[in-house]
């Protein structure tokens, strides 16, 4: 089983998608994560993002594995731990301009549906139910007030002692969702079939509840 579920940077995905794949006792994906630590990978190597042949090279050499410590998702690159590397503001500035190469999205969505065909999966990103796993049995689509999602990105910010202020977040934010809405290859859509949810308002219990009885439901 697939479950997919796509929406804007802080829109509370990955905090539902993790509990929602607790919940289920299946495996959580986070595909933004894989992009980042490719990102993180190329800024640590500095190499140009113009640089294919460099690019594809990292690329064909990144091992990266993830897995559930005490309700955090580690991730490893080539293993060492980059879980909280890669939520560092510099990877974040510059995600959306590698996950917007055609290579970095071809060689993602191959080792994403690796995965996903190996076990029942809740898989969390951008392009999921359009494009990585379109006959995914169920598919969200997770909104959110900019407000609401400069105001979570801060709470989380205070917490890890980043200093940046709200204007600056929803700045960041209008970026990234600017750069991921309009960029060539699979730009962040919601698909046809999947299900809104706004969670402007709702608590992350409210958001995993929604997702868990719908999928009870149908
Ligand atoms: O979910 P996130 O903020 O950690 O994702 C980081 C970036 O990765 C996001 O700005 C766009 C990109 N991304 C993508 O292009 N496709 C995905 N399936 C997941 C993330």
């Amino acid at each position: 089983m697939i479950i997919a579920i796509d929406g804007p940077a802080a829109s509370g995905k990955s905090t539902t998608a993790r509990l929602v794949a607790k919940k289920l006792n299946i495996t959580y994906l986070d595909t933004g994560a894989m992009y980042r630590a490719l990102t993180l990978q190329l800024l640590k190597s500095n190499v140009d993002f113009d640089n294919l042949d460099k690019v594809s090279t990292i690329l064909g050499n990144l091992t990266i594995d993830m897995y559930d410590h005490k309700g955090t998702n580690i991730i490893k690159l080539n293993n060492e731990d980059i879980t909280e590397q890669i939520r560092s503001s510099n990877v974040t500035k510059n995600v959306s301009e590698v996950s917007a190469l055609l290579i970095v999205r071809k060689s993602m969505v191959v080792m994403q549906r690796e995965i996903g065909y190996k076990s029942d999966c809740v898989v969390e990103g951008r392009d999921i139910g359009t494009i990585v796993f379109p006959n995914a049995d169920f598919k969200f689509f997770m909104i959110a007030d900019i407000k609401m999602r400069a105001n979570r990105r801060l709470n989380e910010m205070n917490q890890s002692g980043t200093l940046k202020t709200f204007d600056e977040i929803v700045l960041d934010l209008e970026i990234r969702d600017d750069k991921d809405t309009n960029r060539e290859n699979s730009p962040l859509r919601k698909a046809v079939d999947a299900v809104e949810i706004d969670t402007s308002e709702l608590t992350i219990d409210e958001q995993v509840n929604k997702i868990i009885n719908h999928i009870k439901n149908n």
